[in-house]
């Protein structure tokens, strides 16, 4: 099948000073179409910069791409200009942030910007009227009309969420780029909001990239699961084969620390000590040696390329039979 974005060794750099430190380090990911794919790390490993990178929304400066690809159907987003940036952002590729807050503005009704963000992409206003309320009613808010004569603080967080999703999906976007968008959220709305992606998921074929913190919340949303440590990738894997066998010490770390799993990793890693390492002073090596158990000589010289680990692929010089019991 083809790909429908492809990342190839996506390097962002942060400037400080008259020095530029990589903070994404060569981040390769492909999607195709309609495939769901999970993005999950520990805050500061770089998700949401990689992110928005794809949609070309770094704060530059001090960030910047440095190096590498973005493929949009086989075309750079990296040399593309600010008016074909503008026809991609939520046409082709639509963005639901973990603060929703901040991405409405709290002066006009809700409805009137949904209509606007459609109208931005050459919708005519009755059919962007018309869209948006259809999308409104897709997310579940029971009472459209009402929600369009609201402001933004006139609505909960939940709402406000269904809101976002409905205007990301109201352009029938072909790629979704959820950021963590149900962390704010308390845990019966979190999971409402859940239950709608995957009802979503289900009736559009459109291919969502779900980006957060806790595995647990994609064991249920995604294919497939990437991992990501300190601005790279670490694993990379089918979702069942990752909860049913990780090939990277970090990601049975996470596994392990999951409340309520009897997960066979749980006697070896409690939990992961330590914190994640700042990208832009890493040592030589792999960057989770010192919160690794299983480090060898050579962790502490090179650090490791993704490597084949069956279905998976893997940043550990050791295959998973040598640590796993
Ligand atoms: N605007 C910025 N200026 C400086 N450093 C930043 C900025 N945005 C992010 N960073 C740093 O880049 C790293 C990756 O951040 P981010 O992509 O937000 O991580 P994640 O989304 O995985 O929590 C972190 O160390 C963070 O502190
Ligand atoms: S390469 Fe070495 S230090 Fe890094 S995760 Fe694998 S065993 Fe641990
Ligand atoms: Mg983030």
């Amino acid at each position: 099948m083809t790909t429908l974005l492809s990342l190839r060794n996506l390097v962002v750099g942060l400037r400080h000073g008259h020095q530029t430190s990589p903070i994404v380090r060569g981040v390769s990911l492909d999607v195709k179409p309609g495939e769901r794919v999970g993005v999950v790390g520990e805050s500061g490993s770089g998700k949401t910069l990689t992110m928005l990178s794809v949609l070309r929304l770094l704060a530059s400066p001090p960030l910047d791409i440095l190096e590498g690809e973005i493929l949009l159907d086989g075309e750079d987003l990296t040399s593309a200009s600010e008016h074909r940036l503008r026809q991609v952002r939520g046409s082709t590729i639509a963005m639901v942030y973990q603060d929703p807050m901040t991405s409405l503005n709290p002066l006009l009704h809700v409805g009137y910007q949904i209509v606007e963000a459609l109208r931005a992409h050459d919708v005519d206003t009755p059919q962007a009227r018309d869209k948006a309320r259809d999308a409104l009613r897709q997310v579940g808010l029971a009472d459209p009309e009402r929600v369009e004569r609201s402001y933004p603080h006139e609505l909960s967080g939940g709402m406000i969420q269904r809101v976002m999703i409905a205007m990301a999906l109201a352009a029938s976007p072909r790629l979704l780029i959820a950021d963590e968008p149900t962390t704010a959220l308390d845990v019966t709305i979190q999971q409402q909001i859940l239950d709608l992606v995957l009802d979503l998921q289900d009736t559009t074929s459109m291919a969502v990239l779900w980006v957060t913190h806790d595995l647990g919340v994609v064991a249920r949303l995604v294919d497939r699961v990437v991992v990501m440590y300190a601005g790279r990738i670490v694993e990379d894997a089918p979702t069942s084969e990752l909860f049913r066998r990780p090939s990277h010490p970090y990601t049975a770390a996470l596994l392990a620390s999951l409340p309520g799993t009897q997960h066979t990793h749980r006697s070896l890693l409690h939990q992961i000590g330590g914190s994640p390492p700042d990208p832009t002073r890493l040592d030589r090596g792999c960057p989770f040696r010192p919160r690794c158990s299983f480090a060898v000589e050579q962790c502490a010289h090179d650090e490791p390329p993704l490597l084949v680990r069956g279905a998976s692929r893997a940043a550990c010089w050791r295959e998973p039979d040598q640590w796993q019991t």
